[in-house]
């Protein structure tokens, strides 16, 4: 189980969250809506620790991550990957290191610093690769990527770091229509298959709806609506989304995308020069 106490971060004399309350047991998959503002983000970093809280604790299990210092954190962050919007790849070194990159907190600052990676690693790096499609972009730079490769990519290296938990901030927000169905089927599968919490900020309804078992709705950074999808009626929009400028209610064709959820992984569309194995790519 994973809980947020009374959490609270204040930028200046602001509160971009207030007072957030939440449990979310092990295996769930939660997407978090919300206008922009709302405080998603900022959640979600301080369950990562990029932002410390100003009041209430974070804990997971018996574990207070709230006060991790040092080491302690290290694993904590390693434990809990994160996937953000831009991907974050380092662009100008290849796809299979950019995966690799994920193991650095499993290992020495000696290995890390010499940037050596084992067998073992690359055989891991190359399977991440191979389960999200895009094996045969391994000796690509990143950088020479579609944001929905990248992005998989990504999804790819936060499996390499054997996460409990993987937080996506808006991971689909700058990617056309198939690509966002191919990473959050990814992301579903990852979470069905391995039992890996997920939870994601998603700034369209009907992507929330089609892949999350329960939805958190935030305003003004408070929860104002948490529950299943089905429960998300017109109300819970309007609380969630407020009305429009013109005081209409908000239409929820605007927060929508084409992407419907569907069964299946990832399609085999970017499996260009079969005739390399991917191990062979990976120099084994
Ligand atoms: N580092 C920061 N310094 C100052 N203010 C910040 C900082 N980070 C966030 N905020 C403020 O906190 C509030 C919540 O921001 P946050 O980024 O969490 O919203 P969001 O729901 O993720 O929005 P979006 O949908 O646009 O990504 C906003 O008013 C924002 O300006
Ligand atoms: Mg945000």
């Amino acid at each position: 189980m994973f809980s947020l106490k009374n959490v609270t971060r204040r930028f200046g004399g602001k509160a971009a969250v207030s007072s957030v309350s939440v449990d979310i047991p092990q295996g769930q998959m939660v997407g978090v809506i919300g206008r922009s503002g709302a405080g998603k983000s900022t959640m979600l970093r301080m369950i990562n620790r990029l932002v410390d809280p100003s009041e209430g604790s974070i804990h997971f299990g018996d574990v207070e991550v709230s006060s991790l210092r040092g080491a302690a954190l290290r694993n904590w962050q390693r434990d809990c990957a994160m996937i953000f919007q831009q991907f974050n790849l380092v662009p100008r070194l290849d796809v299979l290191t950019n995966v690799m990159l994920g193991r650095l907190n499993h290992r020495s600052t000696a290995l890390s610093i010499l940037n050596m990676f084992t067998r073992e690693e690359r055989i891991m790096a190359i399977a991440a690769l191979e389960r999200l499609g895009i094996e045969q972009t391994a000796l690509q730079k990143a950088g020479t990527l579609s944001g929905g490769q990248q992005q998989r990519v990504a999804i790819a290296r936060a499996l390499m770091q054997q996460p409990k938990m993987i937080l996506a901030d808006e991971p689909i927000a700058s990617l056309d229509p198939l690509n966002a169905k191919v990473v959050m089927d990814a992301l579903r599968d990852i979470n069905e298959r391995e039992g890996i919490t997920v939870m994601t900020n998603l700034h369209t309804l009907d992507t929330a709806r089609n892949y999350c078992e329960r939805i958190i709705g935030m305003s003004a950074g408070r929860i104002v609506f948490d529950g299943a999808p089905r429960d998300l009626d017109a109300a819970a929009v309007r609380a969630i989304y407020g009305t429009g400028a013109d005081g209409a209610e908000i239409d929820e064709t605007v927060t929508s995308t084409s992407i419907k959820g569907g069964a299946g992984l990832v399609q085999d569309n970017v499996k260009e020069s079969a005739s390399v194995t991917p191990l062979a790519l990976a120099g084994i």
